[in-house]
């Protein structure tokens, strides 16, 4: 499975065919071959080099399953390499060594439709629990499946030696449902890589981050026989839908699972080779509500215009929600907010990216948009919202049908940040709701999953030692952020457990967590293997 990859073209990545074609196309400028060398693996690729040689630093079942042009040197004229003949011309490649068997782990585990909010899938989120158990274990640590009243935990060690640190690694196996499954260029449970990156639902989020871990566990085991530190690998299988039965395991452990600090790689860097540490985290709480009118689906002309249709109140209710320029009108929605500092303010200034070109190219959306006064990233990462994640009710089939829906229902979920609270937003949106509903229907509710947001100290001990290792593992300064997601979990191991969380993701910002066409970047994949080695030596230190 070894897929090798350079377009010499472009510098992108590709698969073994196109590779193929390009060293067919390099001999025929009389290019033949590759040499390694150079800082951090990169490799000339030479008019003169005649053969195909392994890093000799690497492991010796590394495969190289990529190599990246990332400079053409002095002469730019490879684009037209079929017609022309460059005497001297030199391409400067990065090459990924990687084992084939990393890959096929990863293919294997994204091949699990672990989907947890779907009760049809509830038999494969046990097999990829039993899977991440096998895995952790053939990786060399002691592994096994907690059964919870939900989707089950796998909790994984090494053996733990006194006067060590203790680190808790946490991820999930759980993915979110890949519907609308066409707007898939391929199906979403099975993997495939094209310009380096892997396609699957659950590749970013959080599959292909939380492997890394495992397999830089891995690795270390196999070369030094021992970690720098004592590890709890906690990965559970409810993550998207809310957490809600793994603060209880962590209760009930509270105090085998006694760590000085929590690991987590579910979050995402600013931009492409761009190491990032995300201090803080929105929380997220959920409502489901439905609005009923007449007892049965009723002729709309018959009965059109004597009695309220709930479709119509749902959206009138709905449009409440916000005010024209996206701001939220539920009152008192903003009363706990903490207003943004202006270090913080500043610091997002000082990113380096263009926040709202970035926005339009990774949504396709025509204009950023919402509330008035604060930026992109100001709105993503520290400002609540209201939104509908769903919507139905009435005629869903091809063509018309003139009816009057007996009911219309939407999912609605709120970001939350600090100092906002889930029961107390919940409350205040129930008021709301119920104030604007309209006479002639009735409205339900019933809450759903909450996760609180989170905020921690990025210039801590542990945050310092792990800005060292993403620094060493990407060679480039780091950035601080925080993220719009939610990762519900993190704030009970501060509640629970006492442990602060370092945030120190590998997803790019387009790799569509959630969206159809998810993928991972194997270099990320290789650099996660890089990353943890690193960040468990710092905190050791
Ligand atoms: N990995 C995400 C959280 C995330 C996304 C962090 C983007 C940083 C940037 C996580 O798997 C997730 O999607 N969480 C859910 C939680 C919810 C369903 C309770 C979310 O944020 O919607
Ligand atoms: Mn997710």
């Amino acid at each position: 499975m070894a897929a090798l990859g350079v377009d010499v073209a472009d510098g992108r990545w590709c698969d073994e065919e196109a590779l193929v074609r390009s060293l067919g196309a390099l001999r025929h400028l009389g290019m033949t071959g590759t040499k390694f060398g150079g800082p951090q693996n990169h490799t000339i690729l030479s008019s003169r080099a005649a053969k195909t040689e392994r890093d000799p630093a690497c492991a010796c079942e590394c495969t190289p399953i990529g190599l990246r042009v990332i400079d053409t040197g002095p002469n730019r004229l490879l684009h037209r390499f079929n017609k022309i003949s460059i005497p001297e011309a030199t391409l400067l490649v990065k090459v990924l060594p990687m084992r084939a068997s990393h890959l096929e782990d990863f293919y294997s585990f994204l091949r699990l439709p672990s989907v947890s909010t779907d009760d049809a899938y509830s038999e494969k989120l046990t097999e990829c629990a039993h899977w991440v158990v096998e895995k952790l274990t053939s990786a060399g640590l002691e592994a096994r499946l907690v059964p919870t009243p939900g989707h089950p935990v796998v909790w994984g060690k090494n053996k733990h030696k006194p006067g060590r640190r203790t680190v808790l690694i946490y991820g999930h196996y759980d993915v979110q449902p890949p519907d609308p499954l066409d707007l898939w260029d391929s199906p979403p449970f099975e993997p495939v890589l094209k310009d380096g990156f892997v396609y699957a639902r659950g590749s970013t989020d959080n599959k292909g981050q939380i492997l890394s871990h495992i397999l830089g566990v891995q690795e270390a085991l196999e070369k030094d026989g021992d970690l720098p530190v004592n590890i709890h690998f906690v990965i559970e299988g409810e993550e998207e839908i809310g957490s809600g039965n793994l603060g209880n395991f962590l209760h009930e452990n509270r105090d085998a699972l006694k760590s000085d600090v929590a690991l987590v790689s579910d979050t995402g860097m600013i931009a492409p080779g761009v190491p990032t540490m995300s201090y803080g985290l929105r929380g997220v709480t959920a409502l489901e509500m439905k609005v009923r009118g007449p007892a049965i689906d009723l002729h709309s002309g018959i009965y059109g215009g004597a009695v309220a249709n709930p479709a119509t109140a749902l959206a009138r209710i709905l449009a409440t929600l916000h005010d024209k320029d996206g701001r939220v009108t539920v009152p008192g929605f903003y009363d706990d907010v903490q207003p943004l500092q202006d270090w913080e303010r500043d610091a997002w200034r000082k990113i380096p990216i263009d926040a709202d070109t970035e926005l339009l190219k990774e949504t396709g959306s025509s204009e950023p948009f919402g509330e008035k006064g604060f930026s992109t990233l100001e709105r993503i990462w520290a400002r609540p919202t209201a939104e509908i994640n769903g919507i139905g009710g009435g005629y869903q089939g091809q063509g018309t049908k003139t009816v009057i829906p007996s009911e219309a229902m939407a999912k609605l979920t709120f970001r939350m940040v600090p100092n906002q609270q889930g029961d107390e937003i919940l409350k205040l949106v129930r008021k709301h709701l119920t104030a604007n509903t309209p006479p002639g229907v009735s409205l339900e509710m019933v809450d759903g999953h909450s996760g609180p947001w989170y905020l921690t100290d990025p210039h801590s001990a542990f945050g310092k030692a792990a800005q060292r290792a993403l620094k060493a593992t990407f060679s480039r300064d780091v950035a601080l952020i925080r993220e719009g997601g939610s990762i519900p979990i993190v704030s009970e191991f501060r509640r629970l457990l006492g442990l602060e969380t370092l945030l120190i993701g590998l997803a790019l910002p387009g790799c569509r967590a959630h969206s159809p066409n998810e993928s991972f970047p194997l270099e990320n994949l290789d650099a996660g293997i890089r990353m943890n080695k690193a960040v468990l030596k710092e905190i050791a230190a």
